[in-house]
């Protein structure tokens, strides 16, 4: 289960005006639960994703996974409890090591140096079958180098790599954004089989209003910084992307009216 509790970040830009990212988000996740996540740009989701996996220290507030409080932990230190795939398909990976070694790398994440030992016949082997399962052409290009790679081929490859050791949390941030539509859909299909068979809790974030609600159990809405609506069961089965859209533009408007229409102090 994941816990965060009145979390609060705020950045301040280089001209020094403060932002406040994230403004007292309180989420539980049942251990198990995919959550997709909506919102606005600049509405605090990619913060929310970057906080947990410990990118930097919240304001105030939370995060516990699994019982550990993991709020003041350094970012390494949680690596083995999470893993990420990113929006852009040349992070998370090395493009000069070939995929093998890419996956043995993910899959020795956590361990001591000492235990580190180099590709054998049988984990290539695992891996080939793997990658077949993944459906993309990928298990005859074990040898080849990361960096020639398309890039849905990328993702699907951190995407195995971060579910190689069945992370407690999986963070995936706009994770298709930035592939075509048939390679996005392919994505797609691969997360939510990946995320099934291993029973993965999940945070997901779309700008996709079909997406967030087709995959997984649980849309949440961010904007400014907090979170809008939380939506599951029979709420969110009876919605379609273009409901969920207008209850978005609704609840928006109400909070930019209270905004608007705060007595100044
Ligand atoms: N490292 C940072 N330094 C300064 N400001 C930041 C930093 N990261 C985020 N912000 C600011 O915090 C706010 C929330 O940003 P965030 O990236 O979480 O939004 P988002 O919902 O992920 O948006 P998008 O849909 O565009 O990805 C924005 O105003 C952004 O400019
Ligand atoms: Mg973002």
């Amino acid at each position: 289960m994941i816990q965060i509790e009145r979390l609060e970040k705020t950045f301040t830009q280089p001209g020094g005006e403060r932002v406040p990212a994230l403004r007292g988000v309180d989420i539980v996740i049942p251990t198990g639960q995919f959550v997709t996540v909506i919102g606005t740009n600049g509405s605090g989701k990619s913060t929310l994703l970057n906080a947990v996996a410990g990118s930097f220290f919240p304001d105030a507030g939370k995060i516990t996974i699994d019982g550990i409080d993991v709020t003041n932990q350094a970012e390494f230190k949680r690596a083995s409890l999470i893993g990420r795939v990113f929006q852009d398909p040349f992070k998370g990976t090395c493009p000069s090591m070939t995929v093998a070694e890419n996956l043995r790398m993910a899959e020795l994440r956590g361990q001591r140096r000492g235990l580190r030992v180099g590709l054998s016949r049988l984990s290539l082997d695992r891996y080939h079958e793997q990658l077949k399962g993944l459906g993309m052409r990928l298990e005859g290009r074990l040898r080849a180098s990361m960096g020639t790679l398309s890039g849905g081929q990328r993702q699907a490859v951190t995407l195995l790599m971060a579910t190689l050791k069945r992370p407690q949390l999986l963070l995936l941030d706009e994770h298709t954004a930035a592939l075509d539509p048939r390679a996005a859909e392919q994505i797609i299909h691969i997360t939510e089989e990946v995320v099934r068979e291993n029973k993965l809790t999940t945070l997901m974030v779309t700008h996709s209003m079909d997406q967030a609600l087709e995959q997984g159990d649980r849309t949440i809405m961010m904007h400014r910084g907090e979170m809008l609506a939380d939506l599951s069961g029979s709420e969110r089965a009876g919605l379609n992307a273009n409901d969920l859209l207008k209850r978005f533009t609704e609840l928006r408007y109400t909070v930019e009216f209270a905004v608007a229409n705060k007595p100044t102090a």
